[in-house]
């Protein structure tokens, strides 16, 4: 929960200075120096709800240098709408952590509120990917992102983001089993049959009441959500995924 600002604050430097050579004025200047952080930009401000990274600017996250991330909480947020309007709501779209800090702060808010489910994050499969899922999966093949070559290869274009800011390459490293990683099919005589696959990223902090400080997981679950009350069989598909009650959204600083 540390944010990295006030960074001009240095106290290493104020006391390096002889006291004696601390003239009214130069008190003066340092009282000036604190009251209007503003001036000199860089007290870096997250809206309420927000908590403020610093990210490393590299070609993978558009170059951010600085990130605000919230959690934010409801229900049936497996519907891939539902979670991306309650960003939008707050000003943001879907994020991602994009280093062990940021999951970490994830973790403990997990543990704070005592959350044990998966959070949904940015992160969906582009539709050609999905389409050669299917086909996959028609032919009983086993699709193994990690090791598919080009455009459908995880670290390439398997997942496609609502935003540019993340790098992914953190949460795609905590996969335990490559995507697509929850398969299903339905099929009746009379019917087409069916394939469906968990589409959407979500991640795990690997909530520890004792210890927010761990690895994490990634996982997926299908977008469509949880189906609502009762449903015929062919589309109870996703009835047995875990629950998802918060959403990771991401925005620039105020
Ligand atoms: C990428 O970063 C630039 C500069 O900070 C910003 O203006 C732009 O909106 C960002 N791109 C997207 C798609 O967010
Ligand atoms: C979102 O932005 C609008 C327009 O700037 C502002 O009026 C509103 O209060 C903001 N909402 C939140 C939740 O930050
Ligand atoms: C946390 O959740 C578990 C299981 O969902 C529940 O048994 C426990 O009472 C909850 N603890 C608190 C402090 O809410
Ligand atoms: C997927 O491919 C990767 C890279 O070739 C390999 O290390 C991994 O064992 C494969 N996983 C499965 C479940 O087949
Ligand atoms: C918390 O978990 C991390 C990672 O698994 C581990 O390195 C650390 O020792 C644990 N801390 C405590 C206090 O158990």
């Amino acid at each position: 929960m540390v944010s990295a600002s006030r960074k001009y604050c240095n106290p290493a430097y104020i006391t390096a200075q002889p006291l004696p050579t601390l003239s009214i004025k130069m008190v003066a200047l340092l009282l000036l120096f604190l009251t209007f952080p503003a001036v000199f930009g860089k007290d870096v401000k997250c809206p309420e709800g927000f908590q403020h990274f610093k990210r490393t600017p590299t070609a993978k996250n558009n170059h951010t240098k600085d990130w605000c991330l919230g959690i934010f909480r409801a229900d049936r947020l497996d519907e891939r709408d539902r979670a991306r309007s309650v960003c939008a709501n707050h000003n943001a779209t879907l994020s991602l952590p994009e280093n062990q800090k940021e999951s970490d702060f994830i973790a403990a808010f997990s543990t704070k509120h005592n959350i044990s489910e998966p959070h949904a994050v940015d992160g969906q499969t582009s539709p050609r990917c999905a389409s050669r899922v299917y086909k996959a999966m028609k032919e009983d093949k086993h699709f193994n992102s990690s090791a598919v070559k080009g455009e459908c290869n995880l670290n390439n274009k398997f997942f496609l983001f609502d935003d540019v800011n993340t790098d992914p390459a953190f949460v795609f490293g905590k996969f335990s089993y490559p995507p697509p990683n929850r398969l299903s099919s339905f099929a009746t005589v009379n019917e087409p049959k069916v394939y469906h696959f968990a589409a959407c990223l979500s991640y795990y902090p690997q909530y520890n009441p004792t210890n927010a400080t761990n690895p994490g997981d990634a996982a997926t679950s299908y977008c469509a959500g949880r189906p609502i009350g009762k449903v015929d069989i062919e589309h109870d598909f996703a009835s047995g995924q875990p629950e998802i009650k918060s959403v990771i959204c991401g925005r620039y600083p105020l």
